[in-house]
């Protein structure tokens, strides 16, 4: 049954203070939860700032989102005239929290005794570490929304979370990240090619967990692209890569044009050194130079505190890594596990170049590192024996045309010294099916899939 209040003053002084409308979720899962959620209106109304207007009826609810299993939630929204700022709300809601009994901090998606979120703040719309309203997901959840319009909120005239927004200007970006850093957040970049498939995906879950705000881009790089490369054909596909930012949660996609990132003048490169001229830099001349330069122009222009990129690129992951730290970019870069097909096949954006039969080809990469690895772990320690392994498996398949195989040291890719161990060290393979060149690599540790 909807509950309503006579407005008490009771603190809430209209003398030149500013007053607010708020509207605040409650809900509960653990102990005796109507009593949890009626002793925080008790202990609202009681709050010197807070006059509590109305109260929705409870709803019970499953609960949503990924975490351990638990109980049904009891739900409800409270309606509140404040004069208390946002921060101080928060601060007052938080408290009742720990009150009744729930951990600080507490695991993310766990049971709680009390969960208090801000859904409005008047109309205000706030993005800081601490606090964002409109609550991002208060239109998805039934046991939000149905509780507001009980109390007689117009949800149609109540601005939704926009998702992932859209920003095609390096200006635009720029302001955004200013507005995440001025709040306190940590930030994290995931630099893309577009074509997302669930690779992209896992980087920018991954930044999504670690980082308050996450920034991915899409911009196809023409600086590490050679002559005769498929820089014109590579996929583009902008609205589904929206989507799949959508549903990783990606608050900011950045597509720029090629003018929006280098201007016409453009004329400073990065250079990456000698490493970067092997394996991949002897196939593709300049290619690594390009990549240096689009994310060193990337963190120079958004000011991440993490970038994600994946092992897939083993070798593109070390040149940004010694880029980042020999230019002093106070940036983490942080290393994301390959994602591949249940064949074994690591996930590619030019994975959909291939021909039919190419396809079923392709996983013969995976096979043959893995083959390696078994041998590893039957401890095989002799390299070029190691490598001679790996060759024999690609050499069953004759759509395969192999670049290179190569046993490195993990850290830097350069190629292993006597003193260097095997155990850790990664096995790289490049090869090509018809025109569509395909990498992947495994570490030789005791993780190596069979
Ligand atoms: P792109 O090929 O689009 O890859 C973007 C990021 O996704 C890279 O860090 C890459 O290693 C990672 N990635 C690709 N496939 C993956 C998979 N199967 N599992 C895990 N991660 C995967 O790499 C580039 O773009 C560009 O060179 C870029 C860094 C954006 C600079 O232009």
């Amino acid at each position: 049954m909807l509950m309503t209040w006579s407005i008490q003053q009771r603190g809430v002084r209209r003398l030149g203070i500013d007053v607010e409308t708020v509207y605040i979720a409650l809900g509960s899962n653990l102990g005796d939860r109507e009593e949890h959620l009626n002793r925080a209106i008790e202990r609202l109304k009681a709050t010197p700032g807070v006059a509590v207007v109305a109260c929705s009826s409870w709803l019970e609810t499953e609960f949503v989102g990924d975490g351990p299993e638990q109980g049904r939630f009891l739900n409800g929204v409270l309606k509140a005239n404040t004069s208390l700022p946002p921060l101080a709300l928060l601060g007052v809601l938080r408290a009742l929290e720990v009150e009744a009994g729930r951990r600080s901090p507490h695991p993310r998606n766990h049971p709680r005794e009390l969960d208090l979120d801000v859904i409005f703040y008047g109309d205000q719309e706030i993005d800081s570490r601490e606090l964002q309203v409109p609550h991002p997901r208060w239109h998805e959840r039934a046991f939000v929304t149905s509780p507001l319009r009980e109390l007689g909120v117009n949800l149609d005239q109540r601005p939704r979370a926009m998702g992932t927004r859209l920003a095609h200007e390096a200006a635009k970006v720029c302001e955004q990240v200013s507005d995440w850093l001025r709040g306190g957040c940590v930030v994290g970049l995931v630099p893309t090619m577009g074509s997302l498939h669930e690779g992209h995906a896992s980087l920018m879950r991954r930044a999504k967990a670690e980082c308050d705000r996450v920034l991915a881009t899409v911009f196809v790089n023409p600086l590490q692209f050679g002559p005769g490369e498929d820089f014109d054909t590579y996929p583009r596909d902008l609205e589904r890569d929206l989507g799949v930012c959508e549903a990783a949660g990606v608050d900011t996609l950045f597509a720029p044009s090629a003018s929006g990132m280098f201007a016409s003048e453009f004329a400073s490169h990065v250079g990456v050194g000698a490493a970067a001229a092997e394996m991949e830099g002897a196939v593709r001349e300049g290619h690594f130079s390009g990549v240096a330069t689009v994310v060193a122009r990337l963190f120079a222009m958004t000011r991440p505190h993490r970038a994600y990129f994946g092992e897939k690129d083993a070798q593109q992951l070390v040149v940004v890594r010694r880029m980042c730290a020999d230019l002093g970019f106070p940036v983490a870069v942080v290393a994301c596990p390959i994602v591949r097909e249940p064949d074994g096949l690591a996930l590619s954006s030019r994975n959909t170049r291939l021909t039919a039969e190419d396809r079923r080809a392709a996983p013969v990469l995976y096979r043959a590192l893995c083959a390696a690895g078994d041998r590893f772990k039957d401890g095989l320690r002799d390299r070029d024996l190691l490598v001679r392994c790996a060759q024999d498996v690609l050499a069953t398949e004759p759509r395969c045309a192999v670049d290179y195989v190569e046993l490195r040291r993990a850290r830097d890719l350069a190629p292993l010294a006597a003193a260097d161990a095997v155990c850790g060290a990664r096995m790289l393979v490049a090869a090509r099916f018809g025109d569509v060149r395909l990498l992947d690599n495994v570490a030789l540790n005791d993780e190596v899939a069979p």
